[in-house]
């Protein structure tokens, strides 16, 4: 039987992203009141990382001992994929040794021909096209402040990118209206944008964008591999910093959203980031909940 893979929040449906959402913060009160949950005892995760992380790898880490099994960091500078041994060959030996595994590289395709090659599941945690993992703890996020996304408007502002393109996939699976404002040059990619049977629609400035919104959502100006681009990308965003104006054109009740990690002055204020309307800890907190939901969900 063919294992069942995350690469993207595609892969799932609206009612198992609505499950996923419940049974994180379930898990969440959970290990609040120190409820033992260990049914992935002697089960291991491996964990390919071509990308730093901070939360992606603590979160996955954290989660499997939570729920009673292991995880193996594995990354380029210290194994044979780091020199060369082709990607499937790569899969095809860590998923003979471990029950799932979750990859953070760069092409998208790469993580594809990983996971066709895998016996086991794979896991996004991370490409230049996507960030499913991320979609599941901001939702997450959202139901627990403010209950169903349904009918809300979010506000995309700043790069067209990874986190966006599972932004749109998010707004189909759970019918919100998604706004966008990225600069020339930045905006998402069509083809992600056109696959989505959501109401998303692109603005030109980031007032615009976030005028009655529910959420406003941004990330860095350069996300990683893109560092030789900083310079260009610094002076095309300048005026794509969520402000504390900015939110002011949001609903009064509006919240805010990075995945972090975040550039305080660059693409957010300090004022806004460390204000009253940022949930950015609790989202970087759900990372480990909604994931834990993920793990019990694809090995099931
Ligand atoms: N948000 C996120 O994925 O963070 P890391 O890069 O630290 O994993
Ligand atoms: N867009 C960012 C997200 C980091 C979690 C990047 O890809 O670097």
């Amino acid at each position: 039987m063919k294992p069942r893979h995350f690469l993207t929040l595609r892969d799932i449906t609206s009612d198992e992203y609505r499950n996923l959402i419940q049974r994180a913060i379930e898990l969440k009160a959970m290990l609040r009141a120190c409820k033992p949950h260990a049914p992935l005892q002697y089960k291991t995760l491996g964990m390919v990382f071509e990308k730093s992380s901070t939360r992606t790898r603590l979160s996955f880490e954290v989660g499997m001992i939570q729920l009673g099994g292991q995880a193996v960091f594995l990354s380029p500078r210290d194994t044979q994929l780091g020199r060369g041994e082709p990607i499937e060959d790569t899969a095809r030996v860590i998923s003979r040794m471990v029950d799932i595994i979750m990859v953070r590289t760069y092409e998208h395709e790469k993580l594809e021909r990983f996971a066709s090659h895998s016996n086991v599941p794979v896991i996004n945690a991370l490409t230049d096209l996507y960030h499913p993992c991320q979609l599941l703890a901001d939702m997450q996020t959202f139901f627990e402040h403010r209950g169903d996304i349904k009918g809300k408007t979010v506000a995309w502002i700043g790069d067209g990118n990874n986190m966006c393109h599972s932004y749109m996939n998010a707004a189909d699976l759970l019918g919100f209206r998604l706004n966008i404002a990225a600069p020339e040059g930045y905006l998402p990619n069509p083809d992600v944008m056109h696959a989505a049977d959501a109401d998303i629609q692109l603005y030109d400035t980031p007032e615009e964008a976030a005028k009655g919104v529910d959420l406003v959502v941004t990330d860095v100006w350069s996300s990683m591999g893109q560092e030789d681009e900083a310079f260009d990308r610094k002076l095309a965003f300048k005026d794509y910093c969520v402000s504390e104006n900015l939110m002011a054109k949001a609903k009064p009740d509006a919240i805010f959203m990075h995945c972090l990690p975040a550039h305080r002055s660059e693409e957010v204020d300090a004022a806004v980031i460390d204000g009253k309307q940022s949930v950015v800890w609790d989202e970087a907190e759900n990372r480990l909940h909604s994931q834990k939901a993920l793990l019990e969900m694809l090995m099931a």
